[in-house]
């Protein structure tokens, strides 16, 4: 059962230089869909839950229901907690068996962030978890936690302070990307990410995937975002699919739930293989 740990798995994409793809789920059909494309692709994949999802399955649930569907999966895979400013919650999913945690404290001073985030990195030691860390919010609200408000941004200084001093296994910059729908065309500080890993090679997770071009997509990574975050076509897609099922259903009057999962699931499963194919770890899996 190869489920690895997310610095293993960085570490890999990030010598090569290319993007592991990280996608939120939010139930059993999106879970078993994405995993199902990373087998077809030959492709490592984390999969993100956010504290929403967490909070709404269940933790219990949700990690029996990951337990099952990776059992004697043939790529790596492994279980990333999403943003999630709750200690509470950070500690019940390492104690479950998630491999990794974005414990996000950006909306606290810098010095107090680092404090935790060492403590939360000490804790995931316990479990040979790992530890993503901000001292930035990315723009945007998603599922509940964030603000649509840019965040202050700090220096070059006070970033590679906090990834050297806290020892996080990946660090998430605020380059001008947000959560959700670009409401215009994202002007991206892509030489933050190579002025970072220029004095520490640390793999830098690259948020708001979503409406992202793929010559953006291509360049970020070929710099060093060996992570890369995508939640809102996941939800997008999803639903769609449903509302075109659905509405045919309605128009022919033919209810017949598995058709519709069908459906909606190989949609899921061709946008994880898109995205796969654009990050380069298609045919990744060792
Ligand atoms: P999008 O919702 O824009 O794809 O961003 C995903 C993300 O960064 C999750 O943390």
């Amino acid at each position: 059962m190869p489920i690895v740990s997310m610095q293993e798995m960085l570490g890999h994409a990030f010598k090569e230089r290319y993007g592991v793809p990280a996608f939120n789920i939010f139930n059993d059909l999106t879970l078993e869909a994405i995993l199902a494309a990373a087998v077809e692709a030959r492709s490592p994949v984390i999969i993100q839950t956010s504290v929403k999802t967490v909070k709404s399955i269940g933790s219990d649930v949700l990690f029996g229901m990951w337990t099952e569907m990776t059992r004697d999966i043939p790529v790596p895979v492994s279980l990333h907690l999403d943003h999630c400013p709750e200690r509470a919650v950070i500690s019940e999913c390492l104690a479950k068996g998630w491999n990794s945690v974005l414990f996000d404290a950006s909306a606290l001073p810098v010095a107090e962030n680092r404090r935790q985030t060492i403590e939360v990195v000490a804790e995931a030691r316990r479990y040979h978890a790992g530890v993503e860390g901000e001292i930035e919010g990315i723009q945007g609200v998603e599922d509940d936690i964030g603000s649509d408000e840019a965040s202050k941004l700090q220096s070059l200084e006070v970033a590679l302070d906090f990834v050297r001093v806290t020892g996080v296994d990946c660090f998430a910059p605020a380059i001008g990307n947000a959560h959700g729908m670009y409401k215009s065309e994202p002007k991206l500080d892509a030489q933050r990410v190579s002025d970072i890993v220029a004095v520490i090679p640390v793999p830098i997770a690259l948020h708001g995937g979503t409406g992202l071009t793929d010559e953006q997509f291509k360049d970020l990574i070929a710099r060093g975002c060996a992570k890369v975050n995508i939640s809102t076509a996941v939800k997008i897609t999803f639903m769609k699919a449903n509302l075109a099922f659905l509405r045919d259903a309605e128009a022919k009057n033919k209810w017949d739930p598995p058709s519709l999962f069908r459906a909606v699931r190989q949609e899921v499963k061709n946008l994880a293989l898109k995205h796969m194919q654009t990050f380069g770890s298609e045919g990744k899996a060792w």
